[in-house]
C-alpha cells in the first residue's frame, strides 16, 4: 500500500534531552489520534538520541530513523555506525543519500549503493534521498540528474527490497534555504521519479512506492505540497524542530 509519510530529518541538532522533549510533544499530540494505517510519522535522529527517543514515543504512531549508516557490515572502521547497530536501538528506517552527505562526507552513487545493501540485510526501511542542484536545474540537467541517482542506487535490488523503500525527492536549492519548489515542480519530478521506478520494477510497484518532497516544508506550504498527486509526505527539516509547526505539517496530509 502507498503510505503517506511525514519524515522529520533533526540533522545534528539538539542534544538527547531537547529531542527527548520534541518527541514527546508529539507523541502526546498523537496519543488520542486515530492513525490510518497508511499514514506513517518518522523522526529521524542523531544517533545519540536512538535509543532514548525509540523509549518515548509509541511505536504503533511513530517509527524512528537514523540519519545514515555506515556502507560496511562491521569491523575497524573507526567512528562508524553499522545498519546492525542502529536496527539494535530499535530504529526502522534509515535516511541514506541525503545531499548534504553526498556533499560534505563523499557519500558516492556506489557508497550509496553499498549502505543500500546494509539497509536491507539489516531490514531496515531506506529513505532514499535524490535531487539536484540549482545550478544543473538552470542548465536543464535536473531530470537527468535524479534519473541517474535512482537508476545507480536500483539497478542491483530486487523489487523485494525495492518494496520497502521510501523515496525523497530533495532539491538541494530548497534544503535550508526557505525557498520551496513549487507544487508544480515538485509534483513534474514525482511522476518523472515514478516513471523512472515503473521502468526499472514496473508499474504496480511504482504505483505502490512513496516518494516524499523535502526542501523548506513548513506548516504553511506542506498542504499544496502534498495535494499534488504524486506527493506522499514530506521529509521536513527545520521545520521538524518545532513540534508545532511539525504537527501542523502532520495535519496537512
Ligand atoms: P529543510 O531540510 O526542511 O530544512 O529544507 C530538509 C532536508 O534536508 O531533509
Amino acid at each position: 500500500m502507498r503510505k503517506n509519510v511525514i519524515a522529520a530529518n533533526w540533522k545534528m541538532n539538539t542534544l538527547p534531552k531537547e529531542g527527548v522533549e520534541i518527541a514527546n510533544k508529539i507523541n502526546h499530540y498523537l496519543a488520542d489520534k486515530e492513525l490510518p494505517v497508511n499514514k506513517k510519522i518518522v523522526l529521524g535522529v542523531p544517533y545519540t538520541h536512538l535509543i532514548k527517543v525509540v523509549d518515548t514515543v509509541d511505536y504503533t504512531k511513530i517509527a524512528v530513523a537514523a540519519q545514515n549508516c555506515s556502507q560496511f557490515e562491521s569491523g575497524a572502521y573507526t567512528g562508524e555506525v553499522s545498519a546492525a547497530m542502529i536496527k539494535s536501538c530499535g530504529a526502522q528506517y534509515v535516511i541514506i543519500g541525503h545531499s548534504e552527505r553526498r556533499q560534505y562526507f563523499g557519500d558516492t552513487d556506489e557508497v550509496i549503493s553499498q549502505k543500500l545493501s546494509q539497509a536491507y540485510k539489516n531490514a531496515l526501511f531506506p529513505i532514499f534521498c535524490c535531487g539536484e542542484t540549482l545550478r544543473q536545474r538552470e542548465e536543464n540537467v535536473h531530470f537527468k540528474v535524479v534519473e541517474n541517482q535512482l537508476v545507480s542506487a536500483f539497478i542491483r535490488v530486487d523489487r523485494f527490497n525495492f518494496e520497502r523503500t521510501i523515496i525523497a525527492y530533495e532539491p538541494v536549492w530548497a534544503i535550508g534555504t526557505g525557498v520551496t519548489a513549487t507544487p508544480e515542480q515538485a509534483q513534474e519530478m514525482h511522476i518523472f521519479i515514478r516513471n523512472v521506478i515503473a521502468k526499472i520494477y514496473g508499474h504496480d510497484v511504482a504505483d505502490q512506492t512513496s516518494i516524499l518532497y523535502g526542501g523548506s516544508v513548513n506548516g504553511a506550504n506542506a498542504k499544496s505540497l502534498f495535494e499534488c498527486d504524486d506527493i506522499d509526505g514530506g521529509l521536513v527539516g527545520g521545520a521538524s524542530l518545532k513540534p508545532d509547526e511539525f504537527i501542523k505539517i502532520i495535519e496537512s496530509i
